[in-house]
């Protein structure tokens, strides 16, 4: 069972960010799964989610130095969401005494959620903009 399922309607036309999308998704997956095999592997789960973090990082690097290149209007809204969600994330990373016990099935639909949202949302809004200034910006 998977929590992050894919749909071609996702795509941006971006390939690099669409790639990258596919990866966090996968990656999501690939938690949700340890979470069901190997439930006691909190240490493993934890070094998951962490690869996850920087795999987000690397990621919204890429849209917010379009978008700082492109000059897009919505900026700051688009960069402070990236943020919350890391934040989000390192706060769970930072609280070993609690441990992710029971936590992880429900964090990986957490991020399922918020991926599908923010770019059926936030990330097809910059692409359209970034479509409108220059077919370039958009060619992956
Ligand atoms: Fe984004």
């Amino acid at each position: 069972m998977t929590v992050a399922v894919w749909r071609d309607e996702y795509r941006t036309g971006h390939d690099t960010i669409d790639q990258q999308h596919r990866d966090l998704f996968a990656q999501v997956n690939h938690i949700y799964a340890l979470t069901q095999t190997e439930p006691q592997d909190n240490l493993g789960i934890r070094a998951q989610l962490a690869d996850f973090a920087a795999m987000a990082i690397a990621h919204f690097d890429l849209e917010e130095a379009l978008m700082t290149q492109y000059d897009y209007p919505n900026f700051e809204v688009h960069f402070k969401t990236h943020r919350a969600l890391v934040n989000k994330v390192q706060a769970l990373l930072e609280k070993p005494d609690r441990g992710l016990d029971g936590l992880p099935a429900e964090v990986t639909q957490v991020l399922a959620d918020w991926m599908v949202h923010h770019i059926r949302g936030e990330d097809q809004q910059m692409i359209r903009f970034l479509r409108e200034q220059s077919i370039a910006a958009v060619g992956g």
